[in-house]
C-alpha cells in the first residue's frame, strides 16, 4: 500500500465523507486514514488507472498527492531529503531534457517568513543544480500553494513535478502530485451544454457528484432524479457509469435534460480516446426522462432494488439578502408540502427504493437559519437519516448541522443547501 494525501475542496467534511463512501462502494483496499483540515492522508492500494478514475469521479477532491518521503525535523532540512538523485528517481515524472516544477506547502499553521525565504532560495538552488543537463523551469507561486489550474497549465504532473510538503505536528510528509481536478472538463459540462436553464437554479456539477457519491451503496447501478431540472445530476451520473432515469413536472425541463444528456454522450465520447478516458455508455435518452409530478406519479422502471434516488428538488425563490422571518416561514411551508408530498409518494409508489440522497433548502433569515421542519414526518413514513458521522464527532464539525445533515453554501448565499441521505427502515 502507498500513502496518499487528498487535497479537499471548499467543504472538506463533505469531501472527506464522499471519499469514505466511494472507497467502500468501489471496494478500494485501504489502511489508516488521518484528516488534518483540508488534507486527508490515507493508505491505498490502487493502480494508476484507478487513481485517475478516483480523481475524475470525486467532486470534492482537488488534488491527489503520492507521499514519497516522511521525515522528522524542520523545513530547513528539506535539502537533505530532496537530493538530486531522489528528485530524478522519485519525483520528476519526465527527466529526459525539460523539467517544470513547483512547490506547494500545506500546513495547519502558516509558514513563518524565514521558512518562506528559505524555501524560495532552495527552489532556485535546485534550478541551478539541474541547469547543466536539463532545461528546467521553476513555477514560482509566492504563497507556495499552486492551484489545480496552475498545475495543469504548466503541465507539472506530466513534465516534472509539483512537490508537495505537508507539515504535521513534528514531522513532514513530502510527495508529488499525481492528479488534479480537471477544471476544463467541469467548466465545459457546466457552461457549454446546449440548454443550461439557469432559471431553475443550477446545481454545481461538483456538488452533484458529491451528492451521488454520498448516496450510493454497493450494487446500486441506477439512479433516479425525480426533480431533474436541466439534468446536471444525471449528467454526472452518466460519467459515473450509472444508469439514469429522470423526471420533472415541467415539459421544458424534460426537453432540456434530453438535449443535455445527448450532447454529453456525443461530445464526451468524441473526446475520450484523445484524453485517454473511457467512453460512457451510449444510451437512448428519450425513454429515460419523462414529464411527471414527483408527489403523485409511479414508474416501475425506477422502482427497482438496484436504484437509488439522488435529487435536488425546488429550493424556493432565489434570495439576495436575509429574508424576513414571516416571509421565510411562508416559503418554507410551501416547500415542506412539496418535500413531504414527495416522500409520501415514495413510500406508496417506490417501495423498492431504499436510499435517497436529497438537498433541502435552509433560508437565512433576519432571525437566523430556518430549516424545513419535516424530519419527524419523514421518519414516520419509514425513512431514517443515515448518520454521516458518530454524534460526538459531528458536534465538532462546523459544516455538520445539529440535525445530522451536511451544510453546503457559498459565503454570500441566502439559501443554503442541506444534504441528507435517508434510508428505508
Ligand atoms: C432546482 S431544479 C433541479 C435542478 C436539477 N437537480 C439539476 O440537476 O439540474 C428543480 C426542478 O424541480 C421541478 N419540480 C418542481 N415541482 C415538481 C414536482 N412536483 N414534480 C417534479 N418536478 C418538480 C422544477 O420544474 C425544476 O425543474
Amino acid at each position: 500500500m502507498k500513502k496518499y494525501a487528498f487535497l479537499l475542496g471548499s467543504h472538506p467534511l463533505i469531501s472527506f465523507l464522499e471519499i469514505l463512501n466511494i472507497l467502500t462502494v468501489e471496494k478500494v483496499p485501504h489502511g489508516s486514514i488521518e484528516r488534518m483540515g483540508e488534507i486527508l492522508i490515507i493508505q491505498l492500494k490502487l493502480t494508476a488507472a484507478k487513481l485517475n478514475k478516483l480523481q475524475d469521479i470525486l467532486g470534492g477532491t482537488i488534488k491527489i498527492i503520492e507521499i514519497v518521503d516522511d521525515y522528522r525535523g524542520t523545513i530547513f532540512q528539506l535539502d537533505k531529503i530532496l537530493t538530486r538523485e531522489n528528485l530524478l528517481n522519485n519525483y520528476f515524472a519526465q527527466h529526459s531534457s525539460k523539467i517544470n516544477f513547483g512547490i506547494s506547502v500545506y500546513t495547519t499553521k502558516s509558514l513563518v517568513y524565514a521558512e518562506i525565504n528559505w524555501l524560495r532560495n532552495f527552489a532556485y538552488q535546485l534550478k541551478r543544480r539541474f541547469k547543466d543537463q536539463y532545461s528546467i523551469r521553476y513555477v514560482d507561486e509566492k504563497n507556495f500553494e499552486l492551484s489545480s489550474v496552475m498545475v495543469a497549465n504548466n503541465k507539472l504532473v506530466e513534465t516534472g513535478a509539483e512537490i508537495v510538503i505537508i507539515k504535521q505536528e513534528k514531522s513532514f510528509l513530502v510527495g508529488r502530485t499525481r492528479t488534479v481536478q480537471d477544471f476544463r472538463s467541469y467548466a465545459q459540462r457546466d457552461m457549454e451544454k446546449p440548454s443550461p436553464n439557469p432559471k431553475s437554479g443550477m446545481l454545481p456539477p461538483k456538488l452533484a457528484q458529491m451528492l451521488l457519491n454520498l448516496s450510493r451503496d454497493t450494487g446500486q447501478t441506477q439512479v433516479f432524479d425525480p426533480f431533474c431540472g436541466s439534468g446536471v445530476l444525471l449528467q454526472e451520473a452518466l460519467l459515473l457509469d450509472l444508469d439514469v432515469l429522470g423526471a420533472d413536472i415541467d415539459e421544458e425541463a424534460v426537453k432540456d435534460t434530453i438535449e443535455n444528456l445527448e450532447w454529453l454522450i456525443k461530445t464526451y465520447n468524441a473526446a475520450a480516446p484523445k484524453l485517454g478516458q473511457d467512453k460512457i455508455k451510449k444510451i437512448s435518452v428519450a425513454g429515460r426522462v419523462r414529464v411527471a409530478d414527483a408527489t403523485r406519479s409511479r414508474w416501475e422502471k425506477a422502482n427497482q432494488a438496484n436504484t437509488f434516488i439522488a435529487t435536488e428538488p425546488y429550493l424556493g425563490p432565489p434570495q439576495r439578502g436575509p429574508v424576513l422571518i414571516h416571509h421565510a416561514r411562508e416559503i418554507s411551508a410551501e416547500l415542506e408540502k412539496l418535500y413531504l408530498g414527495f416522500f409520501t409518494n415514495l413510500k406508496k409508489n417506490f417501495s423498492k427504493v431504499r436510499r435517497v440522497g436529497i438537498v433541502f433548502p435552509v433560508i437565512k433569515t433576519n432571525e437566523g437559519l430556518l430549516y424545513l421542519n419535516i424530519l419527524e414526518d419523514i421518519e414516520k413514513l419509514g425513512y431514517i437519516r443515515r448518520p454521516f458521522l458518530p454524534a460526538e464527532e459531528a458536534k465538532k464539525e462546523a459544516l455538520a448541522s445539529h440535525r445530522g445533515s451536511l451544510l453546503y453554501s457559498r459565503p454570500d448565499a441566502f439559501v443554503l443547501r442541506e444534504i441528507f441521505v435517508f434510508e428505508k427502515k
